[in-house]
């Protein structure tokens, strides 16, 4: 079954924290999906895979955006953090035939968000903050505000990292502000 030889090629890739980490994406994502009259099974897949290339190195996949002729912005050429996000999808199409582009997109936005997100791309982009293995100042009130909102969960979860962003001086990708800026007009 595909999801078996998924969750054997992440045991086998991912480090253990990582690993983990995903375990608790996928559970976060089917709560937040169940919650939001979300296909649970879509949430599972695109929960799994978000992460799939984390711990790929960073030559390869330096390669791999070359290879796929990948536009980049400013901030994703100068943030090796970005890169496994939007290498996901090409890996979940290659190894594991995933062609769901719904699925797809969840993937490819978990970490910068992008301006009208579905309810998916929103539940993995935050459910990637709040699993349980997440521990850091505000957490507790990002669940609290996802459980009650999603929505206003996402916009609380993007100003945090805007925040964090500020102060280690790093670039904010054109993406995440555009996502904000769509959710704060709404
Ligand atoms: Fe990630
Ligand atoms: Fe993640």
């Amino acid at each position: 079954m595909e999801k078996e030889k998924i969750y054997d090629y992440l045991k086998e890739n991912l480090k253990d924290k990582r690993f983990i980490h995903t375990l608790g994406v996928v559970s976060t994502a089917k709560k937040l999906a169940q919650l939001n009259g979300e296909d649970l099974e879509k949430a599972e897949m695109a929960a799994l895979l978000h992460d799939v290339c984390k711990n790929m190195n960073k030559e390869d996949m330096k390669k791999l955006i070359e290879k796929y002729d990948i536009k980049l912005t400013l901030s994703e050429k100068n943030t090796e953090e970005l890169w496994h996000g939007i290498l996901a999808p090409i890996i979940a199409k290659e190894k594991f035939n995933i062609t769901d582009e719904y699925i797809l997109s969840a993937i490819r936005w978990h970490t910068t968000g992008k301006e009208d997100m579905s309810v998916l791309d929103k539940i993995i982009y935050i459910a990637d903050m709040i699993e349980p293995s997440r521990n850091y100042d505000g957490v507790e009130e990002l669940r609290e505000k996802v459980l009650e909102n999603l929505d206003e969960g996402v916009l609380l979860g993007m100003n945090h990292t805007i925040k964090y962003l500020l102060i280690k001086n790093a670039m904010i990708d054109e993406n995440t502000v555009k996502a904000r800026n769509y959710l704060l007009k709404k």
